[in-house]
Formats: structure tokens, C-alpha cells, sequence
């Protein structure tokens, strides 16, 4: 496949909406074609698996894990096959909000799934597809919260505990550790402009695969 596939994660209200609107926007004022995008909900039928699994509330009930984690993957298999590999294979850049590394930080790490079963159903989900590079956003919990009170509306997993949070903070350092090669890790507590920088000296030099 001839395009850069670029994910973005980190916990909610890290900034990583932001951070890909200025990459994206950097990389068209050059003229590459992005892809902006995300998971869950980067298709019609993701969108639907979106609604249900942030906002069913009461029309959905109690959503045990192995379901959850489940319907992240069935979102991931629409999403890569409709839209993530036709766009790498015209040779675009995709700019994607959260990839796998979610789901092994939440669903894994963050709950009482084996992170190793949860990579494994994501793996077959994708096909294997990975990422070029990862730009974690690394964001203390409690600092996050606070910015979305501010944007206001809390979904299902936003309410979570400080706990859970905090182990999906973990994860995502663990994972970023275990393939430094892969992941940018940046502390988000900086400005928006600095993080950008950061992300471009990173990828600029991918660009030259193009
Ligand atoms: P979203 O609003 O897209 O993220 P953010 O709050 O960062 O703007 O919400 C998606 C939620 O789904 C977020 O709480 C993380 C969670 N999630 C998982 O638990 N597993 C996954 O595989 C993915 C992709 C997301």
C-alpha cells in the first residue's frame, strides 16, 4: 500500500481532535490528499455501533465486555476495509482519531479483558493492518476531566471512574514503551501549537515514502 496511515490516541479530552485538524491542514496546504477520520464511527454502520455503544443508555442496558470489545472491533473491520485501506491504496495520508491501541487500553487494560485476546480479535478485525506512526497524547486524568466539563456532556465512557481512567493512561504508556518506533509520545498539557510542531518533525520525514 503506497499511503501513511497516522493514528491518534490518548485519553478523552486529550486535544487529539485538534492535533489532527492541524496536521491534516498542514499536510494539504502541501498538497498530499488526507483522509481525516475516526473510530468508533468512521462509516454509516460504525456510526450506528457509535451511537450504541456511547449513548444506548437504557435502550442498550448493561454492555458486558466481551460484547463491548466486540462491537470496537466490528466498527474497526467496516472502517478498514471501506475506508482506511481504499484510501492508503490511492496513496493518501490517513489521519485517524484512535486505532487498536484504544481498545487494548480500554477494553484491555482499562477492564477485565487479557489485553492479549483483545489484540488478537482487533488483529483479525483489521487484517493486521498497523499504523505508521502513533502520536500518543498523554494527558493526567484529572486535568482531561476538567476540560470536558468545560466542553460539556459526558458519554457513557467519559463517566467512568478515575480509576479507570488512570489504568488507560497506563496502558497507553505500556504499549507506547513496548514500540518506541511506532509511537511519539507527547505530554498534552502544552500548547496546541507545540504539540503540531512536535507531530510535523515527526512526520515530515514519512512523507519522503510518498
Ligand atoms: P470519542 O468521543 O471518539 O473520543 P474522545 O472522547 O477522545 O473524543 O469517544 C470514543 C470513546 O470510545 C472513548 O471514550 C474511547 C472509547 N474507545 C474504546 O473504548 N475502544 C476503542 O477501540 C475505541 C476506538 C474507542
Amino acid at each position: 500500500m503506497s499511503g501513511i496511515f497516522i493514528t491518534l490516541e490518548g485519553g478523552d479530552g486529550a486535544g487529539k481532535s485538534t492535533q489532527a485538524e492541524l496536521l491534516g491542514a498542514w499536510l494539504e496546504t502541501r498538497g498530499y490528499e488526507v483522509v481525516r477520520t475516526r473510530e468508533p464511527g468512521g462509516t454509516r454502520l460504525g456510526a450506528e455501533i457509535r451511537r450504541l455503544l456511547l449513548h444506548g443508555g437504557e435502550d442498550v442496558g448493561d454492555v458486558d465486555p466481551r460484547a463491548e470489545a466486540l462491537l470496537y472491533a466490528a466498527d474497526r473491520a467496516q472502517h478498514v476495509a471501506k475506508v482506511v485501506r481504499p484510501a492508503l491504496e490511492r496513496g493518501a495520508v490517513v489521519v485517524q482519531d484512535r486505532y487498536i491501541d484504544s481498545s487494548l487500553a480500554y477494553q484491555g487494560a482499562g477492564r477485565v479483558l487479557e489485553v492479549s485476546d483483545v489484540r488478537r480479535i482487533s488483529e483479525w478485525a483489521s487484517e493486521g493492518l498497523r499504523p505508521q506512526l502513533t502520536v500518543l497524547l498523554d494527558v493526567d486524568p484529572e486535568v482531561a476531566a476538567s476540560r470536558r466539563e468545560s466542553r460539556g456532556g459526558t458519554d457513557r465512557l467519559e463517566g467512568e471512574t478515575d480509576d479507570f481512567h488512570r489504568a488507560v493512561r497506563q496502558g497507553f504508556l505500556e504499549l507506547a514503551e513496548a514500540d518506541p518506533d511506532r509511537y511519539l509520545v507527547l505530554d498534552a498539557d502544552q500548547p496546541a501549537e507545540e504539540l503540531n510542531e512536535a507531530v510535523i518533525a515527526r512526520v515530515a520525514p514519512l512523507l519522503s515514502a510518498l
